[in-house]
């Protein structure tokens, strides 16, 4: 791999399939040390050559006894590294190192106590009794030669197991998840004490290494990236114009669904402040033509979704014929959580509430080959990478926007008039959470323009005219929200200038619902 050496000590995690080794990457990446997955079936002599100073072997569904479980090239526990078996790869340590392991009547599933020994480097200035996550079937029955038990729970004798002399451990709990507190202590102590690694790898350096990765993908070719204005398509913009300049353009299509002045605000700042070749189509037309008077939210977003591609491909095409070079790279801002949603996806209905708008169809009808520099990284990593490349705080730090944008927020059909009352409430939303501090304080915050009239009175003047419904939501990773309990002077502040400013509006209401049952967009 690119100069990783010039980032210093590294951690290598085999990966045997499990949900969690991107969490364990990012953990070790906590702990400021550089990490990188390798599949499981990694020769000995390969990750001698890479000279990392820790391995760490991850979960996976797999038992260590069926037939095609996968193993390790055995030559790993001779290199003198020290290794961390985590679930199945704990399982692994001591199958392959002359335990055994059986199958246990009960599965361990959900949060489990620990005794732990505190003597042992790994729980260095923890507790003796520890709060832990399992998720396994299988248990160490007889421990391999050299080995001792350097824990235990109330199911399990072995749920910590350690040859201190080789620096093999194992650990049958997922010390990476949030449900085991202080399991990032325990990386910490396996990095750092037993391992030696140094807390040289930042961000800087992450990005110096993804600018490496770019430069050996693309070589001479060319890049284009649908740019959104959203955080992760801004950040995947700054860092591969970072590493190939003028070899990236930027489409961006201006759908006349988006917010006020977002248009001018992501020219500026691409074209202008990072001179960044950036093409924007004015397709607004267009889309709204196709949706008028359509009023059913699932079809909206069909209608957008399969109406970006077409803009999309059409301003590719027009680009390979004016740009002289090799077209052969699209990039995408997608982030590790997308990876997994996209995953996971199959077979769960719950992707089927809303059918969201992305460029998934792309690569494959315009045989595009991906590059995607973000694909192992968390939203938060990301937006420290953007802070990193010198993006300002309200592009990394904005609140998600969905991609069919404005049209998605007017409930029914969609037209000019409606998307100009919308886009200017919304504007005063932001304004006012801005001003009082709350807009970086919650998860979204915007107007929703119904599809009813009522009754105002206006000076002395009867009229009846349309409502706006406020959201603000609080949420970790808008899977689920509840409504969050701003002060009522601010409701009163967005309220009154609403009325007051958005002709055609003389009513404002609050929505208080949760998600689930609601969902955080109205369509
Ligand atoms: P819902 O409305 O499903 O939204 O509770 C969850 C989060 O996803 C955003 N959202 C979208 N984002 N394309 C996107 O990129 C879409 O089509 C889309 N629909 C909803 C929504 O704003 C919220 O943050």
């Amino acid at each position: 791999m690119a100069n990783s050496s010039s980032s210093g000590d590294k951690i290598i995690i085999l990966d045997f399939g499990s949900q969690y080794t991107q969490v364990i990457a990012r953990r070790v990446r906590e702990c400021r040390v550089y990490s990188e997955i390798l599949p499981y079936r990694t020769k000995a002599s390969t990750l001698r050559a890479a000279r990392p100073k820790g391995i760490i072997l991850s979960g996976g569904p797999a038992s260590v006894y069926a037939r095609k479980a996968p193993k390790v090239d055995k030559a790993i526990y001779e290199l003198g590294i020290p290794i961390l078996g985590i679930c199945y790869g704990m399982q692994l340590v001591a199958h392959d190192l002359g335990g055994t392991v059986e199958r246990s009547n009960q599965r361990e599933y959900g949060p489990g106590k620990l005794e732990a020994d505190r003597k042992a480097q790994l729980f260095h200035k923890l507790p003796s009794t520890l709060t832990v996550w399992n998720s396994h079937g299988d248990k160490i029955t007889k421990l391999p030669k050299g080995f001792r038990a350097l824990g235990k729970t109330e199911n399990s004798p072995h749920a910590v197991i350690g040859d201190t002399k080789r620096d093999i451990y194992g650990l049958q709990f997922h010390p990476e998840v949030a449900h085991t507190p202080k399991g990032k202590i325990i990386l910490e102590n396996f990095v750092h004490r037993i391992c030696g690694c140094r807390s040289l790898w930042t961000m800087g350096s992450f990005i110096d290494l993804t600018c490496a990765q770019i430069r050996t993908q693309v070589g001479e070719g060319r890049v284009i990236l649908g740019l959104s204005g959203g955080v992760d398509s801004s950040v995947a913009a700054a860092l591969i114009h970072q590493a190939i300049g003028d070899q990236l353009t930027c489409i961006f299509v201006d759908n006349g669904l988006l917010r006020a002045r977002e248009r001018e605000a992501v020219e500026k700042l691409f074209r202008d402040h990072f001179h960044i070749r950036m093409i924007t189509v004015d397709a607004a037309k267009r889309f709204l033509t196709k949706l008028r008077g359509v009023t059913d939210p699932e079809q909206k977003r069909k209608i957008i979704g399969n109406e970006f591609i077409k803009v999309f491909e059409a301003a590719a095409r027009d680009l390979k014929k004016s740009t002289p070079g090799h077209h052969r790279f699209l990039a995408q801002g997608t982030l590790y959580p997308d990876v997994i949603e996209s995953v996971s996806i199959s077979g769960n209905p719950a992707a089927l509430i809303k059918s969201h708008h992305n460029v998934g169809g792309l690569p494959e009808r315009m045989k595009f080959e991906l590059v995607e520099p973000l694909r192992q990284l968390f939203k938060d990593e990301v937006r420290e990478v953007g802070a990193e490349l010198g993006l300002p705080k309200e592009v990394v730090q904005r609140q998600p926007f969905p991609g069919p944008g404005l049209a998605v927020r007017v409930l029914g059909d969609i037209t000019p008039e409606k998307l100009r009352m919308v886009r200017e409430a919304d504007s005063i939303v932001i304004e006012e959470m801005k001003a009082s501090n709350w807009y970086y304080k919650v998860w979204q915050s915007f107007a929703v323009l119904l599809p009813v009239q009522s009754v105002g009175v206006m000076g002395d003047e009867r009229t009846y005219e349309n409502t706006v419904a406020l959201r603000i939501v609080e949420s970790r990773d808008g899977m689920t929200a509840n409504w969050v309990r701003v002060p009522y002077d601010i409701l009163a502040k967005i309220s009154t200038r609403i009325i007051n400013e958005v002709d055609g509006v003389n009513r404002v209401c609050y929505d208080i619902s949760s998600k689930p049952p609601a969902t955080i967009e109205w369509e």
